[in-house]
């Protein structure tokens, strides 16, 4: 017989996430190679409508290509690379017990198809690992968040050709080996649905390189499915304590009005997200998906090699990044995840995303519902230009009543049954951010003294929300018990 459940597990993991590419810097130290982040320049003016960094075609790419007419704010990131033991301090300070980072492929191999990994970069994340052994801080390590090398960009336009899934898989090879005592669970994949939002970043495919861009993503998201699969695999003859996730950014959506068309629609729209995860946590193609690259002219170069690997190595935990929630309507919207309209009933903060923890509540009991493994949150946080007073304090009270919610929401979808072994907010301090190459969009609870230029004294001072959400560590939870939704 089922007890009821109160509160959250005993041993849950509670901590904060970043990207190696948003935070370290060092962009040309230590043998580190250039990678797609790496041209993605701060432009405040710009019409992200005109000019869109998550599809880019040729021109666009040279343009901004290592220009010096451009600021570049990830080239020094916040200093993570140098500074890693300050901010691990402090992370301890407020009580973490795991913290989600990632590994820039481009520090262990430059460009991407050599023989021999650059052992400096080995090196560093050895000594990371180190210090946060002695915090006991439990690393989650993404094999692959937004940076792949450029040269594979250039040479085999990304993802789109089957070379990529050998020449990841020999990257992924070395970090299981390296790293084999030192870190438990992996993340192969960065947010492997957000195809339509972060394409370049995640595929490095060029547009105008292909005469199918649709089918040249999808084709690159089949070479990340079997990609996974081999590294799965790899991973349980190196070490079986390993536990293997994949992960989804939240895109299930609502209907704009119980209009049957609108709820046809959103069911469509989300059973394309499903597809992701029903692949890697499934092992199958489902017929819907089949159907739909059949309706839209996507025709996959899929063996059946292919499909016995992603059959069997399907993965032990599913991540979530959760942010905000979004409609659509049969009048305005089609199939494509990006094409949405705004939920009249939510605020929004100032980049239009809208808050609501209802949404985190219901997306992780689908997911559960769906998929039973374990699940966990990667990434859930509220960007905001934040003030720092004179007296160094930021009082940052929308931020403590975001997570405060979003917490609780999780927690009610714990006590519904959902296994959840971690929640990692992002991010814990300020860092570049992926979409707008902005420092001022903070999501930390320590601030970080740099500008959208990087200037500034690069002191780290602590929000009002770093004593809350320490708080929030130390009672596990229970000190949110009267926050309601
Ligand atoms: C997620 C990404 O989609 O959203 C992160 O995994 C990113 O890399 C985060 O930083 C927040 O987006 P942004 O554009 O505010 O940095």
């Amino acid at each position: 017989m089922k007890q009821v459940r109160k509160g959250f597990p005993k041993d849950f993991l509670w901590g904060g996430a970043v990207a190696a590419n948003q935070c370290e810097g060092a962009w040309k130290e230590a043998g580190k190679g250039m990678s797609t982040a790496d041209i993605h320049p701060y432009l405040p003016n710009l019409n992200r409508k005109e000019l869109d960094f998550n599809h880019l075609d040729s021109e666009t790419f040279y343009r901004f290509k290592d220009n010096e007419e451009y600021y570049y704010p990830n080239h020094k990131g916040v200093e993570f690379y140098h500074r890693y033991k300050e901010y691990f301090a402090l992370l301890h300070e407020m009580g973490f017990t795991c913290f989600r980072m990632s590994i820039a492929w481009t520090r262990i191999f430059p460009n991407g198809d050599e023989k021999e990994p650059n052992v400096e970069g080995l090196k560093h994340y050895h000594e990371v690992f180190q210090e946060l052994k002695k915090y006991g801080i439990e690393p989650i390590v993404t094999m692959s968040h937004y940076e792949m090398p450029l040269h594979l960009v250039e040479k085999y336009n990304g993802w789109s050709s089957r070379e990529l899934v050998d020449l990841f898989v020999k990257y992924c090879e070395v970090l299981l080996k390296e790293y084999k005592d030192e870190v438990t669970y992996w993340i192969v994949i960065n947010q492997i649905n957000l195809i339509q939002y972060e394409c370049f970043g995640s595929l490095g495919i060029l547009k105008d390189k292909t005469e199918n861009y649709l089918q040249a993503q999808y084709q690159g998201i089949h070479h990340q499915f079997v990609a996974s699969a081999k590294v799965v695999e790899l991973a349980r003859t190196i070490n079986p304590n390993f536990k293997m996730g994949t992960m989804l950014a939240d895109c299930i959506i609502n209907p704009f009005t119980c209009h049957p068309k609108d709820v046809e629609l959103a069911m469509r729209r989300n059973r394309m997200q499903y597809f992701f995860g029903d692949v890697q946590i499934l092992g199958e193609y489902p017929q819907f998906a089949i159907q739909y690259f059949n309706e839209n002219n996507i025709h996959l170069d899929i063996q059946a090699t292919d499909l016995e690997l992603i059959k069997k190595h399907t993965v032990d935990f599913l991540c979530v990044s959760y942010y905000y929630s979004r409609c659509v309507s049969h009048e305005k919207n089609g199939m494509d995840a990006a094409d949405t309209v705004d939920n009249p009933y939510l605020k929004a903060n100032e980049w239009g995303w809208a808050i609501n923890p209802q949404g985190l509540y219901c997306t992780m009991s689908q997911y559960w519902d769906r998929y039973h493994i374990p699940m966990m949150i990667g990434e859930n946080g509220f960007g905001y230009v934040d003030v720092l007073e004179e007296d160094h304090s930021v009082h940052d009270d929308y931020r403590i009543d975001y997570l405060g919610k979003h917490i609780r929401a999780l927690q009610m979808a714990i006590e519904d049954g959902a296994d959840i072994f971690a929640y990692c907010s992002w991010a814990p301090f300020d860092i570049i951010s992926a979409g707008t190459a902005e420092i001022s969009k903070r999501y930390g609870y320590i601030y970080v003294d740099y500008d959208d230029y990087g200037k500034g004294s690069g002191a780290l001072y602590k929000k009002d929300s770093f004593y809350w959400y320490k708080k929030v560590i130390e009672t596990n939870g229970e000190s949110l018990s009267d926050v309601f939704l």
